[in-house]
């Protein structure tokens, strides 16, 4: 990793790449390994691997209490888990969700054809815009699903007033959000229910794994049914339901994980605030920011690209990276209403997603977590500041026939 200072050294023009391996947004915390091993051989004793046995147990509980909520439900994944909050909180029709999400939030509704209805962001926080969500309301709305996106919370207190005096139910995709709070109150407790993912891609992991968090007693109790084919005891089932259990070598991967949770999220934030310092002034390159009077993750580096300002474009910018090995991502490029089923069903969906188009044109992920060092992470913003305040000449050579036959990132 060394100091580029001419356009010639990008590895686009011909230098080397910074970064010989192949450097991923994120790569999975797995916490303290001897810790992990002895919970795995003492299942493995036990014999106890699935079918709510005591980690789950175990796991369940510790959730409930860092979310302060009166229930966990563990799930396989974050995607059941969604499919199952939805039919459990008795959603049909037509429900109201971002489109600047990842594509399992529509997924986990049009899976049991419920019609996602795409709703606008607020330009500022990027979440369900509450004022666009009042305008969707139709006869067949039953509810909103609000995502926590990139962990910035929604605007809880808007989203509560419409779905309380409409009579809509609450869910939120809070995939992003463990750890985070609102107002001083963790993610996990607000709507009807929320939805915790912990894929092996998010700061804290179950290799697969989520959990469904609510403070309501029947509805956990139908999720509880339903996440085990609707079991009430010995051959008796009493309720639609499916196979969303968590394993115990899951748990065991959470139970160790939550022991270094302040570890994980103390590397992000560092990663954070070395980004913002050796980003800082960048013209038309805008960090996105959390709130710091909050508890955060930081498991997102999010970096905006305003092309009107640096003449680059942001698929320019993460061509050059790729071509470095950093694999920025472009999440969530091109937003669910550009995705196959729901671009045929509604071709015309963007002409009411404004805000959307925009920020999924302009976000790029950049690697934080333990998979960049500090130097790595001073290589990454020269690269990028590099590009930035030479972006004309940088935009004239992509552009130029030399490079046209090139492969796109
Ligand atoms: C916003 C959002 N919702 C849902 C999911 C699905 O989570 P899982 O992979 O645990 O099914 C993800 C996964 O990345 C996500 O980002």
């Amino acid at each position: 990793m060394s100091t580029k200072h001419r356009l010639n050294d990008l590895a686009i023009f011909g230098g080397a790449p910074a970064f010989q391996e192949k450097l991923h947004v994120g790569r999975p915390n797995i916490g303290n390994r001897e810790r992990l091993l002895e919970r795995i051989n003492d299942l493995l004793d036990r014999r106890w691997l699935t079918n709510n046995g005591p980690y789950v147990q175990e796991f369940e509980q510790r959730i409930a209490d860092l979310v302060g909520v009166k229930h966990c439900i563990a799930v396989c994944n974050a995607t059941v888990a969604l499919e199952i909050a939805i039919r459990a909180a008795g959603l049909a029709g037509e429900v109201i969700v971002p489109s600047m999400t990842f594509i399992a939030t529509a997924h986990a509704l049009q899976w049991q054809q419920i019609t996602p209805v795409f709703c606008d962001i607020d330009p500022k926080t990027y979440n369900l815009d509450p004022c666009r969500v009042e305008e969707m309301i139709t006869p067949r709305t039953t509810g909103i699903i609000g995502v926590h996106l990139w962990g910035r919370p929604c605007d809880v207190e808007r989203l509560a007033e419409i779905a309380c005096y409409r009579n809509l139910k609450l869910l939120y995709d809070a995939a992003h959000a463990f750890g985070c709070s609102y107002k001083g109150r963790m993610i996990g407790g607000f709507g009807d229910a929320e939805v915790f993912s912990f894929h092996a891609t998010k700061f804290f992991n179950t290799f697969e794994g989520g959990a469904v968090t609510t403070n309501d007693d029947d509805l956990a109790a139908r999720i509880r049914l339903m996440k085990n084919f609707g079991f009430a005891g010995y051959d008796n089932v009493t309720y639609i339901g499916t196979n969303g259990k968590m394993t115990e070598v899951s748990a065991a991967m959470g139970l160790t994980g939550l022991e270094s949770l302040d570890e994980f999220i103390a590397i992000n934030q560092r990663n954070y605030t070395q980004y913002q310092r050796e980003l800082e002034g960048l013209p038309g390159g805008y960090l996105l920011t959390y709130d710091e009077t909050e508890k955060c993750n930081y498991q997102y580096l999010v970096l905006e690209i305003d092309e009107t300002v640096t003449q680059i474009s942001r698929d320019q910018l993460v061509e050059i990276l790729w071509a470095e090995n950093v694999l920025a991502r472009r999440y969530f490029y091109p937003g669910c209403h550009r995705m196959e089923p729901y671009r045929s069903y509604f071709p015309h969906a963007g002409l009411l997603l404004p805000e959307t188009e925009k920020v999924a044109k302009r976000v790029l992920s950049l690697p934080t977590g333990t998979a960049v060092g500090q130097d790595g992470i001073r290589t990454i913003c020269n690269i990028i500041r590099l590009v930035l305040l030479n972006a004309n000449a940088v935009r004239m050579r992509l552009e130029s026939p030399e490079l046209a036959t090139r492969k796109p990132a």
